[in-house]
């Protein structure tokens, strides 16, 4: 029988051990290797946190009754020190959750920041059933909780010190992670869609991952093909239009007066003012942006799928970044927060608001994903309202 404080090393074990194949997981799938690939490299994850604890239990009823540093020594020593080993997974995941805690803590939010309105819009009262579709990973969707059909949509509100005066109360509306595969059903986005339509941006931007079957750009006219905005629909694509044919998605957005953000910056004109907006489709797609013809003091937004970009943005001198991809996690515990994110930064960047001088990012969690789950973690669309510092 273990006691207390071994069962109390049992459960840390577990804890550190799950969070150690979580951070492996999500650095693996920041990497731009297709899914078939990545989905075979997660297989010892698996097996070891379905495997570690039993080694763990083992270890902790091998060295019961032997305590003091010489009996560690010597079980150390013994013929099976591999089992003591183990414990290197879990005392690794602690340390990286300790570290999370941290870049939580001392996390900076952008100037000025702040959520001033939302509103939680349920698909399911208003269309009076589930909407879910055919497609893969429909079943995930019936579990109950799921907030796969509730969306907020929200107003956030930054300050910059150098947005010229005539983007005062400019409005960007964000999307993000449409992920069409059929799971959730083409009424749901139609709904979405109208709903975000209806907030009267000055500008669009859509970051990436719209589609997870080609066959489904047929939905694009009825969804994003609604949205207008007096300065434009830009989009970037993602890793999953990336497994796709993308060119047949561009192909798609351009039919319907949605401009591609990717190579050189475009001018953004409102009156005699100008603000550049450039796309980022890297690791998967394209190369860095060309920000030569953007004059060193003038504003800047980068739509850039993966937040992992965050350090290109920073050198570049970008003040606003817009990215998804992380979907916030898809599920938060409580008291911990997002589990799994596909980033090299593991769940830092999972979803929210960030300030990483000069750069303010905002990382949305998407309308949907290719696993239409949300625990926790409603999908979202944000309004956000670029004020100018001197004049708020
Ligand atoms: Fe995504």
């Amino acid at each position: 029988m273990l006691g207390i404080f071994e069962l109390s090393l049992l459960l840390a074990g577990i804890f550190g051990n799950c969070w150690f194949w979580c951070s492996y997981i999500n650095r693996l799938y920041s990497l731009p290797i297709h899914d078939r690939v990545l989905d075979r490299w997660r297989r010892p994850a698996e097996i070891a946190v379905l495997l570690v604890p039993g080694v763990l239990l083992i270890s902790l009823l091998r060295y019961q009754g032997r305590p003091g540093l010489s009996s560690l020594a010597s079980a150390g020593a013994d013929s099976a020190a591999w089992i003591h080993g183990v414990w290197l997974f879990p005392a690794l995941g602690l340390v990286f959750f300790g570290m999370r805690v941290f870049s939580r803590a001392v996390s900076r939010r952008p100037p000025g920041n702040v959520r001033y309105d939302f509103q939680i819009l349920d698909y399911v009262a208003r269309l009076g059933r589930k909407p879910i579709g055919q497609g893969p990973y429909a079943k995930l969707a019936h579990i109950p909780g799921n907030q796969a059909f509730s969306l907020e949509l929200n107003t956030k509100r930054f300050v910059f010190a150098r947005l010229p005066h005539a983007f005062h109360q400019f409005r960007i509306l964000h999307i993000s992670d449409l992920h069409f595969s059929d799971a959730i059903d083409r009424e749901y986005f139609e709904q979405v869609l109208y709903d975000a339509s209806q907030t009267k941006p000055d500008l669009v931007a859509f970051t990436g991952d719209l589609l997870d079957d080609l066959r489904l750009v047929s939905w694009l006219p009825a969804t994003l093909g609604k949205l207008q905005a007096p300065l434009g629909c830009y989009y970037i694509l993602g890793n999953h239009d990336w497994h796709l044919a993308d060119d047949r998605i561009r192909d798609s957005l351009k039919q319907l007066g949605w401009q591609e953000c990717q190579g050189p910056a475009m001018e953004i004109q409102r009156g005699e003012s100008r603000i550049f907006l450039a796309g980022d489709e890297r690791p998967w797609m394209g190369t860095a942006p060309d920000l030569t013809a953007v004059p060193d003091s003038a504003f800047r937004i980068l739509m850039s799928h993966t937040p992992d970009n965050i350090r290109w943005a920073r050198r570049a001198g970008v003040d606003l970044m817009l990215s998804g991809h992380n979907h916030g996690g898809q599920i938060k515990l409580p008291g911990i927060g997002a589990v799994l994110a596909p980033s090299r930064h593991g769940v830092r960047f999972a979803d929210g608001e960030f300030y990483l001088p000069p750069t303010t990012l905002h990382v949305s969690r998407g309308v949907s994903g290719r696993h239409p789950l949300r625990l926790r973690c409603r999908p979202e669309i944000s309004l956000l309202q670029l004020d100018c510092a001197d004049l708020v």
